[in-house]
């Protein structure tokens, strides 16, 4: 895949670190250039900006970024939450059409049911821009902003392989690597969301060679995507089906010794689970991966609970979902660096993918507190 970085990235960045050093007078001057009036050529225009859920603390960070930076360029934002419902996401994106939106940034609860009101939204020639999460089974996507979400997944499983010793935070196999076996349990997302497919995926090539070896063993045998699955990310779900399987499965005496998460909020379920069936922080607590190092879960990797999460710089996704509106509205094609891999099932989406960090408890202060992502009075 394409991963070299484009000169929209390199603007963005450059607007950024601008934002972040000097406010936003210095962030207007740095991207003079990339549209005609109003810098971004916003000229007060609409643009409907559609979040799934305030329930995770990275959606309020990405529709605050995005908002923050469409203003940034002369636009005016109608920014929605749904709360995880889905007809409450089309009913809100059915307005903003209404309202004039001049383009649409979209990141879906369920990947699947928004074809009606897409077409809506084409007929009345609104740009679309699927942000983060791809939609499917539709014709009126334009562009996909969002990480390469593969790579995502064998972050998670690799960043699990080092906590358990076997390899380094590369991948590359350890000197001294333990014999194991380690028993391990595999969650999977919401299998309405297209990326959950992508970090299975990756995370599990990564972890099949281990399997076939016989140094991981998933001892609940639990190892298709659909029993690993859990419905819009929650938590408690995960909390529950892990509750599950420590009765199932490991009131022999055994002990879980990793647990592939993907996404924090599931994670802090998970922990929750061990913790009440006796599990305690220290020698035998299990190695936990995650997602998007959300602040409890920054804690909770200091506090040893979890070993490791993955940092999606949403400041860094706003700016490629809004550099692609500015373009389309200005008449110009937007910069994409994928155009093989996000097919909807009716088309190939051209995607622009960044890139996406391990965070463990000895990076968190380079990656998270250096980049103003958190600061260190809020990891505490
Ligand atoms: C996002 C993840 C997030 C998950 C749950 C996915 O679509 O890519 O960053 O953890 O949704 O909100």
């Amino acid at each position: 895949m394409d991963t070299a970085k484009g000169n929209t990235v390199k603007n963005t960045k450059k607007v950024l670190l601008a934002t972040i050093a000097a406010g936003s007078m210095l962030a207007l001057s740095a991207c003079a250039g990339t549209g005609a009036s109003g810098e971004g050529g916003g000229d007060g225009g609409l643009i409907g900006v559609a979040m799934p859920t305030k329930s995770s603390e990275r959606w309020i960070q990405d529709g605050d970024a995005v908002k923050e930076q469409l203003e940034e360029q002369g636009f005016t934002v109608d920014l929605q939450y749904a709360e995880d419902d889905i007809p409450t996401q089309v009913n809100q994106i059915e307005n903003m059409i209404t309202k004039g939106a001049e383009a649409l940034i979209i990141a879906s609860i369920d990947g699947t049911t928004l074809s009606q009101v897409l077409q809506d939204a084409a007929d009345a020639d609104i740009p679309v821009i699927a942000y983060d999460r791809l939609i499917r089974d539709s014709e009126n996507v334009d562009y996909y902003a969002s990480f390469d979400n593969y790579i995502v997944g064998v972050q998670q499983a690799t960043s699990l392989l080092a906590g358990l010793g076997l390899t380094d935070l590369d991948g590359e196999p350890a000197a001294d690597a333990p014999a194991g076996p380690f028993n391990i349990e595999l969650f999977a997302g919401s299998p309405d969301d297209n990326n959950a497919t992508f970090f299975w995926n990756g995370a599990i090539d990564t972890l099949q060679p281990f399997i076939d070896e016989g140094t991981l063993v998933v001892k609940s045998g639990q190892t298709d995507f659909e029993q690993a699955a859990i419905l819009r990310w929650d938590g408690e779900v995960a909390q529950e089906r892990m509750e599950n399987l420590l009765t199932s499965t490991y009131s022999d005496g055994s002990t879980v010794n990793a647990v592939l998460s993907p996404y924090d909020g599931l994670s802090r379920g998970i922990i929750s689970a061990l913790t009440d069936a006796g599990y305690s922080v220290g020698e035998g607590w299990p190695i936990i991966s995650g997602q998007d190092a959300e602040l409890d879960s920054v804690k909770a990797i200091k506090a040893g609970e979890q070993y490791s999460t993955i940092f999606k710089d949403t400041r860094n996704l706003a700016a490629v979902a809004v550099d692609m509106a500015t373009a389309l509205l200005n008449g110009e094609e937007p910069e994409v660096n994928n155009t093989k891999d996000y097919d909807n099932g009716v088309k190939v989406v051209p995607s622009y993918l960044l890139e996406s960090q391990i965070v463990v408890t000895d990076n968190i202060t380079e990656v998270l507190v250096d980049s103003g992502y958190w600061t260190e009075a809020e990891i505490g």
